[in-house]
């Protein structure tokens, strides 16, 4: 990780000035694989949750209704497992023994003696259903319903004290109640409580909640402590090993792309959110989908981008829109995303279940190589995911994200088949089989996203290209100087704010963060004039983790990338194998040409991709590892 040594508020300016940079030790090879192994999360999660579907008023009829239906429908032998609860659940907290109360009014199963309540009841009826029960908290000492004041009435009751629900001085109580007494298997971690609780909340101002002062400036990342944010996290981390000595437990970290989470979240959670909610509006959905569509290196198995829980049955994607319904269930499968069904399932027609059932594209979401799919052409209008599944094939979806009908070509560099052989594809809609050779076109209706299986030659016999498998790879410094929002995330409106501002601004640091087939700033990767279709672009000052087994050899075209400063500075390009240095690149400045790098990795458990700069640079340098490929 980047030492982010951001100052805490007080202290902001004065450290503003000071650059940001991995140090010459944070290079270094470890000859390890950093992110989390934790929990339960080799495969992207599958569930429901009460939030979509009926934000704060939920009860346990409703959740358990949802549970019967996923049994019933078949969406349980499916792969849906956790039945999640989420705000709105808890009364308050008890200030002498700083337990937790459930509001038994919703959830009569509580009740369970007159001093206290449980959730064991409930929880004990979804595992005995065959399903896993996930509950909802706050890193903070409030929830978002009582931040952002929705949700009045199933909001926490009582004296401020009382109302201070979140996990924030409770972290352990809290997690062993969740956990070993009430036996659940997944928690939500919202982070509200550290972000609108400041002076400025009306409600603090009113003395209805205590004010914090806020950790995460979702507008700055210079005022968010984000030393600060890590360290709860890591402590729920923590606790939740603690009192699951089974490790059977979920960690969801919620807290919307902010505070530079992208670069850390991977290493204390099994699932992040990338983005603010989701809302049941075409433009909003395309927000979520591209706040995680470009950080396929940022997922594998154990981590998960999350771009937030499904809205299919709803709005723009209720039965009157089964185009974008589907849409929405296949982007959700190809990107890995987690696929929490946020829909009131008393209501769901067959053709809606048919949608979140499909066996094809949940088989898609649950491959067990983990490869979030790879944008192979990137466009506002029109965009292809590429994903190369366990047994080599690949899935591609060609998605039109306008309201009028697209033709498109697919050809065979967009799968890395080879263009004289022929490919075979399966549509994952309809069924229906065909073949091309070379480039195949299409007519997309507006909005539409076909899915299909692809079998042809591959481009590369015998071995994988880097950017084939996202699902290896685990970015463990990424070279940026000063974490900046991303701009390439469309700026849907706001629901909840509607048009009262100025316009959406760009959120969510990641911006330069290290990309399969693109440079870090979406440029073509290019060295010297010549392109690479295929490859890693990354800033200098990084180090990637690959897993190599079952592969001998590295091999790939190396050098600093065009679309970087002309500022006379040169990088350096080594590939180490279990932490031992196998070769390395002379010092490389812009504009020479690329340079093979080609060693024997012995099948070495952990390859490390090391790119150091020479520090006579004033600007992050994009660099390239051309055709990057683990060869046999
Ligand atoms: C936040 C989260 C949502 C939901 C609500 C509950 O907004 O991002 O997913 O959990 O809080 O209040």
């Amino acid at each position: 990780m980047i030492r982010l040594h951001l100052p805490t508020l007080a202290a902001a300016c004065a450290l503003a000035a000071l650059p940001f940079s991995a140090g010459a030790d944070e290079l270094d090879p470890t000859g390890e694989w950093s992110a989390y192994g934790g929990g339960q999360a080799p495969l992207p999660p599958m569930g429901w949750n009460s939030w979509n579907a009926f934000y704060h008023d939920i009860d346990e009829e409703k959740v358990l209704a949802s549970a019967q239906i996923i049994l019933d429908s078949g969406l349980a032998d499916a792969g849906y497992r956790y039945v999640n609860i989420d705000d709105g659940w808890w009364l308050k907290r008890d200030t002498d023994t700083g337990r937790m109360v459930i509001r038994t009014a919703t959830f009569p199963s509580a009740a369970t003696d007159s001093d206290r309540t449980s959730f064991r009841p409930l929880t004990d009826r979804l595992h005995a259903m065959g399903l896993k029960a996930g509950i909802y908290s706050d890193i903070g000492r409030n929830s978002c319903g009582q931040t952002f004041g929705h949700g009045n009435a199933n909001n926490p009751a009582g004296t401020a004290a009382e109302r201070e629900v979140g996990l924030y001085d409770h972290i352990d109580q809290d997690i062993a109640l969740y956990f070993g007494e009430w036996g659940f298997d997944y928690i939500k971690v919202d982070g509200c409580g550290i972000r609108g609780m400041g002076a400025d909340n009306p409600n603090v101002q009113k003395g209805i909640y205590r004010e914090v002062t806020p950790l995460i400036d979702f507008d700055s990342i210079a005022k968010t402590d984000v030393p600060a944010v890590k360290d709860l996290f890591a402590q729920v981390g923590q606790a939740l090993v603690k009192h699951n000595p089974d490790g059977d437990f979920l960690y969801s970290l919620c807290i919307w792309g902010s505070a530079n989470v992208r670069s850390w979240g991977k290493e204390y959670g099994n699932i992040s959110r990338t983005s603010e909610d989701i809302a049941p509006y075409w433009g909003r959905m395309l927000h979520n989908l591209d706040s995680a569509s470009r950080r396929a290196l940022y997922a594998q198995p154990g981590n998960w981008n999350d771009p937030d829980m499904l809205f299919v049955g709803t709005g723009d994607f209720d039965t009157d829109h089964p185009a974008e319904a589907r849409s929405h269930f296949s982007l959700w499968a190809m990107l890995n995303a987690p696929l929490i069904i946020g829909y009131d399932l008393r209501k769901a027609t067959p053709e809606q279940l048919a949608i979140l059932g499909n066996r094809e594209l949940i088989a898609l979401n649950q491959d067990p190589a983990g490869n979030q799919a790879v944008l192979a052409y990137d466009t506002e209008d029109v965009q292809f995911f590429v994903k190369t599944l366990a047994d080599g094939t690949k899935a591609v979806a060609l998605f039109n994200r306008t309201a009028t009908q697209m033709p498109v070509t697919l050809t065979a560099d967009h799968l890395k088949y080879a263009a004289d052989g022929q490919i075979a594809l399966t549509d994952l809609w309809s069924g229906e089989a065909s073949s091309f050779t070379g480039e195949q076109e299409f007519t997309l209706a507006p909005h539409e996203t076909r899915v299909f299986r692809a079998a042809g030659t591959r481009a590369l016999p015998g071995g994988m290209y880097l950017s084939e498998m996202p699902g290896r790879i685990n970015v463990a410094e990424e070279g940026i100087d000063f974490p900046e929002p991303d701009p390439m995330i469309h700026r849907a409106i706001v629901p909840w704010q509607n048009t009262r501002s100025n316009g959406e601004r760009p959120r969510y640091t990641g911006w330069g963060g290290a990309r399969a087939d693109s440079s870090p700033y979406g440029q073509m990767l290019r060295v010297a004039d010549r392109e690479f279709l295929t490859g890693i672009g990354v800033l200098a000052n990084s180090r990637l983790e690959v897993r190599g087994d079952g592969f001998r050899r590295f091999s790939a075209m190396v050098g600093r990338d065009d679309s970087g400063p002309d500022d006379g500075s040169r990088v350096r390009f080594e590939v180490y194998g279990d932490g031992k240095l196998l070769g390395a690149s002379e010092w490389m400045g812009l504009a020479e040409p690329a340079k093979p790098l080609s060693v024997d990795t012995g099948g070495a458990a952990i390859v490390e991709l090391v790119v150091r700069g020479d520090g006579k640079t004033a600007r992050p340098v994009p660099v390239t590892w051309g055709d990057a490929a683990l060869l046999p």
